[in-house]
């Protein structure tokens, strides 16, 4: 668990926080330690916990409703909501306030570095589908739709606004690949949209980064953060599983379809589209400039490294993808 200073406010903030708790809770507590902004680690004799912020009651609700339907529904590998609060919700500053049971972490923390990582975390994702699919009746219309071509038209959008910033660091050559990447990419997933409209739909987790998997000091890879549910098919979060394992498989097709769970979807042209795309180059680079942080040394290796570092290998990724689709036909 990566702690990081100032993310969660300043001492005053931490002091009046934990006053505010000492008198809501039904047990006594230590100490706050910040994570992340509104992510707290809460120490405690009886329980240590999780103290997540939502920035409203409802967001509140929905995620406390769908933690105990999983575990109804018998899906374990999370976190449930402890019900510590005298007078719910917890309503501190304009965020209301969740506990989270504490998994705690393993020493060998998750990573899309390794085949182990990627295998498990493929397969505790797979059977959060497996469940959630059962529970779309009762989600439908408290949690969004999934809409993968409006939020991608969205980032190329973004992408394309931020281009005279994106040009210094870039080279044209580059760029106009990427932008030609992506317009081939959304028309491929518009032609087959009603494939993205879901055989079966599930609950989808939505942001499959490797921090939200987290593996538990018994060695159990766990699933966290459900602040981006929505309802769709379930191949989009698969879709963005695969995204984020390429970079470490070197952007081959054969080694992704080393993984039975990406077998139906590597034979759908909606998928193989959809692979194009080159989200994370776009989400960064978004991002970077959104948060002024490009011109950071650190951040700016990450950048080259996404965008000019596996360049030619995600070149050839994108001709095998193209032939693959004239393969299907
Ligand atoms: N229940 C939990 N047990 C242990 N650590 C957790 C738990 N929930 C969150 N964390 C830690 O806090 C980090 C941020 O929490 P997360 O819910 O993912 O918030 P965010 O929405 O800010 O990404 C996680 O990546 C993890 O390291
Ligand atoms: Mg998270």
């Amino acid at each position: 668990m990566a702690i990081k200073k100032n993310h969660g406010g300043d001492d005053l903030f931490l002091s009046r926080l934990f006053s505010y708790l000492q008198k809501q809770l039904t047990i006594q507590i230590d100490k706050i330690i910040p994570i992340r902004k509104h992510v707290y680690f809460v120490k405690s004799k009886e329980t240590n916990f999780i103290l997540k912020g939502y920035s409203s009651y409802n967001r509140l609700l929905v995620q406390n409703d769908f933690l105990s339907a999983l575990k109804q529904e018998g899906f374990e590998k999370t976190y449930s909501f402890h019900q510590l609060a005298k007078n719910p919700p917890l309503q501190f500053r304009n965020t209301f306030y969740g506990c989270l049971e504490f998994i705690h972490p393993s020493e060998k923390k998750f990573t899309y570095h390794f085949r182990e990582d990627q295998e498990e975390g493929l397969e505790v994702l797979s059977q959060f589908h497996e469940i959630t699919g059962n529970l779309i009746n009762r989600f439908e219309g408290i949690i969004p739709s999934f809409k993968q071509l409006e939020k991608w038209k969205e980032r190329s959008a973004t992408f394309l606004y931020n281009l005279p910033v994106i040009k210094y660091y870039v080279q044209k050559e580059i760029l106009d690949e990427l932008l030609y990447w992506a317009d081939w990419s959304l028309e491929g997933i518009q032609a087959e949209s009603s494939f993205f409209k879901a055989e079966k739909a599930a609950i989808l987790h939505g942001d499959v980064a490797h921090h939200n998997f987290l593996r538990s000091k018994n060695e159990i890879v766990y699933l966290i953060d459900f602040d981006l549910i929505s309802i769709g098919n379930p191949i989009s979060d698969l879709l963005q599983y695969a995204n984020r394992i390429l970079p470490y498989l070197n952007w081959s097709i054969p080694e992704l379809s080393k993984y039975k769970r990406f077998h139906p979807a590597l034979k759908k042209k909606g998928f193989l589209y959809a692979l194009a795309y080159p989200t994370d180059i776009f989400r960064e680079w978004n991002r970077a400039i959104r948060e002024k942080s490009y011109f950071q040394p650190e951040r700016k290796k990450q950048l080259f490294e996404i965008t000019i570092g596996q360049f030619k290998e995600r070149k050839e990724f994108f001709k095998a993808l193209q032939e693959k689709i004239i393969e299907i036909g």
